[in-house]
């Protein structure tokens, strides 16, 4: 990494508030060597697995003719939840413009063509500087930033036609507090994610992710305009599986026996 990369990498962390870091941990942001833009192929080869199934769910299901679209207000709306810096929110809004272009066409070839109007939403820590740096050319969208949480609303009652998110939903608005409660019998010990092996910790973890995702549907439910359309790629594990079991499991069990002897080390 050049110093002015790192320099960069440094400056987009810096401008995180004591308040915000407790809660928010954004991408590690700019271009460089270790910056999410460069280390995020597992989410893209994720994006790439589902274009078909997008593509054909946005021909058969975006219902056009409830979508009020037509004249002088020809405006398509987009929200990427959880866009984090780029590339891969562009893929995905990408994929999604050209669907959409595709259907609109076939059934309006005398009207004007659709405008395009993409929200980027995401924490307000999170690298947007790099985003829009990123926007690939020429330019098939108006872009918008969205700084906020979106467990809650951010966005007008019906003014989104199509609402995405990709490997973001999964994420927690917050630790369950009874895994950091020594005197709680889903009490965490030394582990720093949900192994999967304590079906306390477990029910714990699902409560709270339970709670995120009602959150967020009833947020968007508001937001989306009748006939539109809710993308959502999520990672999961099939039933029976410990999380511990797949690779980013054994990566989490090996980072937190990490921090552990650093604590220990520092308590010595
Ligand atoms: C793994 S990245 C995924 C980025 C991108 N969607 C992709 O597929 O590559 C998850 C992103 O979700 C964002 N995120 C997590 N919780 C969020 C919340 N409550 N509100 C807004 N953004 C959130 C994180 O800041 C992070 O940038």
């Amino acid at each position: 990494m050049t110093a002015s990369q790192r320099q960069r990498e440094m400056d987009s962390k810096a401008h995180v508030s004591e308040s915000d870091s407790e809660c928010y941990y954004p991408m590690s942001g700019g271009d460089g060597l270790h910056s999410y833009s460069h280390n995020s192929t597992l989410q893209k080869k994720g994006l790439e697995a589902v274009k078909e199934l997008v593509e054909t769910t946005i021909q058969d299901m975006l219902e056009f003719d409830k979508l009020n679209i037509s004249g002088i207000s020809n405006t398509f709306s987009i929200a990427d939840f959880g866009c984090s810096t780029g590339p891969n929110t562009f893929i995905a809004v990408q994929n999604i413009i050209k669907a959409v272009q595709l259907k609109y066409n076939s059934l309006h070839q005398n009207d004007p063509p659709l405008e395009f109007h993409v929200f980027f939403n995401d924490h307000i820590n999170n690298d947007f500087n790099t985003l829009f740096r990123n926007i690939p050319t020429p330019q098939e969208f108006f872009a918008a930033g969205v700084p906020g949480d979106f467990h809650d609303r951010l966005f007008p009652k019906a003014s989104l036609h199509i609402v995405h998110s990709s490997f973001s939903v999964h994420w927690l608005s917050k630790i369950p507090e009874e895994v950091t409660n020594v005197r709680s019998p889903a009490w965490n010990k030394d582990s720093i994610h949900c192994t999967g092996f304590s079906n306390e910790v477990v029910a714990a973890y699902s409560t709270q992710f339970q709670k995120d995702v009602v959150n967020f549907l009833n947020s968007r439910a508001q937001e989306l305009v009748v006939g539109g359309l809710l993308v959502l790629l999520i990672p999961g594990l099939p039933d029976g599986v410990h999380c511990s079991e797949p690779h980013f499991g054994a990566n989490y069990d090996i980072m937190g026996s990490c921090l552990v002897d650093m604590v220990k080390l520092v308590r010595t």
